[in-house]
């Protein structure tokens, strides 16, 4: 072999491992860029475990962490029911959700009791418990919120925060939880109307691997393949940006 042929081949060789490297780079480094905390608007940022359904890839967050955009609130699905996000505390795996029908109706009727049976959500301490009937034949002596749009003449539906409150004459009852550390005490609840009631919310814990040691090495987390990985500026990581270890590719040294 010459020289001048050794020289080129060499020189290709180099162009071609040059240009896998770049869009290697290229392509992490956009999911990187991708993973990128967002807002809806209002509400608080959003980035791993949670990642927004229309506008990042699935990987920047857990699978069933998908959150959706409604005009311009972050809405969470549990088991079918929406609750809109109204703040996140990354630092504890905790978040503050209330009914989305509280935001969306003028008269909300939650049907259903929180259920996260089979979720990675779970419901947080320093709860109050406020409960909906519906349908009921009789109306109590205590104080009540009168739900009027879902009353009829002989059928009353209507809420109460007393614990011990017989609701035996109704067809439903609804347990609504109420977080009392959010500027709510048991005072300043009597003097609430119901829909205030309910957009005061509470708190999930929720179970994920946790991202502050790939966080605090300045990559973002994600979930890609099944698998826990930490993007960083130059590539994927497994665990954090300082650890030897690449996802994917490997290099070719000649
Ligand atoms: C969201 O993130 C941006 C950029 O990191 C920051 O400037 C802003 O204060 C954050 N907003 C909230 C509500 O935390
Ligand atoms: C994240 O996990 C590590 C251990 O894997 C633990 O030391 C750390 O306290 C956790 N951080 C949070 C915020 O839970
Ligand atoms: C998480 O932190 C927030 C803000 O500091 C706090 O209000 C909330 O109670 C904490 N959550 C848990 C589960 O301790
Ligand atoms: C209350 O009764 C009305 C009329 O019978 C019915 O349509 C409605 O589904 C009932 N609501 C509940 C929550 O049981
Ligand atoms: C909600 O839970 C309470 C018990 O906490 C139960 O009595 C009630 O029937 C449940 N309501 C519904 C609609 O499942
Ligand atoms: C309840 O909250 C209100 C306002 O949020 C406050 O003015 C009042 O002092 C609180 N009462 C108690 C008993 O903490
Ligand atoms: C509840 O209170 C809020 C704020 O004080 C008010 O804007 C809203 O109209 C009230 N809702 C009802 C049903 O009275």
């Amino acid at each position: 072999m010459d020289t001048q042929n050794f020289f080129t081949s060499h020189i290709c060789i180099l162009f071609i491992i040059f240009t896998n490297l770049a869009n290697h780079a290229l392509s992490v480094n956009q999911k990187f860029q991708d993973c990128a905390p967002h807002a809806c608007g209002k509400g608080p940022n959003i980035s791993y475990p949670f990642w927004i359904r229309n506008e990042q890839e699935s990987i920047c967050g857990y699978p069933s962490f998908d959150i959706t955009c409604n005009e311009q609130n972050p809405v969470l699905k549990i088991s079918n029911d929406e609750y809109i996000i109204k703040d996140i505390f990354y630092s504890n795996h905790s978040l503050l959700v209330a009914n989305a029908a509280a935001y969306r109706d003028a008269c909300p009727t939650p049907l259903h009791n929180v259920s996260l049976d089979r979720t990675l959500f779970s419901l947080g301490m320093y709860l109050s418990n406020f409960f909906i009937v519906y349908n009921c034949t009789s109306l109590p002596q205590y104080p009540t919120y009168e739900l009027d749009c879902a009353s009829s003449d002989t059928l009353h539906s209507f809420a109460f925060s007393h614990e011990e409150a017989s609701s035996e004459t109704c067809q439903s009852l609804v347990d609504v939880p109420v977080d009392m550390r959010f500027g709510v005490n048991s005072t300043s609840l009597s003097q609430m109307n119901y829909t205030e009631i309910l957009k005061t919310g509470f708190l999930l814990d929720w179970t994920a691997p946790n991202c502050s040691n790939c966080e605090q090495s300045g990559g973002r987390c994600g979930f890609d393949n099944s698998e826990f990985v930490c993007f960083c500026q130059d590539r994927a990581h497994h665990k954090t940006c300082d650890d030897g270890n690449s996802v994917g590719k490997f290099l070719i040294i000649i």
